[in-house]
């Protein structure tokens, strides 16, 4: 039977509680499909903090624990508690930026994709969804204006003066270019690059290799858009899009845009992975793309689908078990058609069934 290591760090807010429905998810997997999971668990953001003498939100513990699994299963981290400590040891800045870098985590994955029975959760009017959409935005992560150097403050003329510099070299953009046309590839073959290249020069830079990565996937219909311009049409006509290609900054931002578009921060997964290994798997960290919701943290009604959908993608890009990961997509989305609602994809309809937390992951685990 195969054994696979999974670092499991549940962090703040509602980490713990959507961390809890995924873990009930693995348990059940492994039995039906055969493999054999160790899962420990580390300290990591607020949680971390609190619990070290240091003070630290990664401790040197849980980054030592990642290195020995295959993979890291994250949940979320931060809150007011921490929220005016230092930047360099706030919870999301001094964890998972460090994450990251460490593991060479180049390739965020951020699924965007608006359920058809969810349309009206999403901002946007029903009648411009009216079957949902599915985006891909491929966000470049380790590279860009997050981690360009210099990158300090410092005085000058008798003033503070704050410098970020945003860099890419071709090898950066080349990878990520790859990593998106693949994705394109097995879905349904159009890439929008989205870049600044009537400003920067690193954008210009983007373009030119994004259009020689394009010769080696000639299926792929490639399209470029400016940054400002795919905001709006992001928001105009979502369907549009089939995967995006981006830089860090400016993914970091369509994909908030993508995901209060879709109208339930509660459902999106996303993987951030480095290079596969020679049997074509990458070492990766998994996370819901919302956060760790302080306000409702503690109630147990936070929707668990975006924990357990960001489960599905460790099971399918670092684990290799895709039966698995198909019957966990499956089981949602059956659960999400079968009426059961969280608070935040309800809407009031009479098919629906308000749940929990626990009674959300029980829907899926059901389901298997
Ligand atoms: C995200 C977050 C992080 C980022 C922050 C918390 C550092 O916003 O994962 O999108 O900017 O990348
Ligand atoms: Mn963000």
């Amino acid at each position: 039977m195969t054994q696979h290591r999974i670092a499991i760090l549940p962090g703040d807010g509602i980490g713990p509680e959507v961390m809890d429905e995924a873990l009930k998810v693995l348990r059940l997997l492994a039995e039906k499909h055969n493999f054999e999971i160790a899962t420990e668990e580390f300290p990591v953001g607020g949680a971390a903090l609190d619990a070290t003498e240091n003070a630290t939100p990664l401790p040197q513990e849980t980054l030592e624990g990642c290195e020995s699994a295959s993979a890291i299963l994250f949940g979320s981290v931060g809150g007011p508690k921490w929220e005016n400590l230092p930047p360099d040891i706030q919870p999301e800045r001094g964890a998972l930026l460090p994450l990251r870098k460490h593991f060479g985590l180049f390739a965020n994955l951020r699924p965007g994709v608006c359920h058809p029975a969810l349309i009206d959760a999403s901002p946007v009017k029903n009648s411009l969804i009216p079957e949902g959409f599915d985006v891909l935005c491929v966000r470049e992560l380790t590279g860009g204006i997050y981690f360009g150097t210099p990158k300090e403050r410092r005085e000058e003329g008798g003033e503070q003066i704050a410098v970020d510099t945003m860099v890419y070299r071709t090898s950066e953009i080349e990878r990520i270019a790859r990593v998106a046309f693949q994705a394109a590839m097995v879905r349904d073959k159009r890439l929008c690059s989205v870049d600044k290249a009537n400003v920067l020069q690193n954008s210009v830079l983007w373009r030119e290799t994004v259009i020689r990565v394009a010769r080696d996937y000639p299926e792929v219909q490639l399209s470029h858009l400016y940054v400002d311009n795919a905001a709006m049409q992001l928001i105009r006509y979502a369907p549009d899009y089939d995967v995006i290609v981006t830089g860090n900054l400016f993914g970091d931002i369509l994909s908030d845009e993508m995901a209060m578009i879709s109208g339930s921060l509660g459902m999106l997964p996303s993987a951030s992975l480095g290079s596969p290994d020679d049997d074509g798997l990458n070492f990766g960290l998994y996370e819901p793309s919302g956060g760790s919701a302080p306000d409702i943290a503690g109630q147990g009604i936070a929707n668990p689908i975006a924990q357990i959908l960001s489960l599905a993608m460790l099971l399918r890009y670092s684990l290799g078990e895709n039966a698995a990961a198909d019957s966990v997509d499956k089981a949602v989305e059956e659960a999400i058609s079968a009426g059961y609602r969280t608070g935040d994809i309800f809407s009031g309809l009479e098919t629906e069934k308000r749940v929990n937390t626990s009674e959300m992951g029980n829907a899926i685990v059901e389901r298997l």
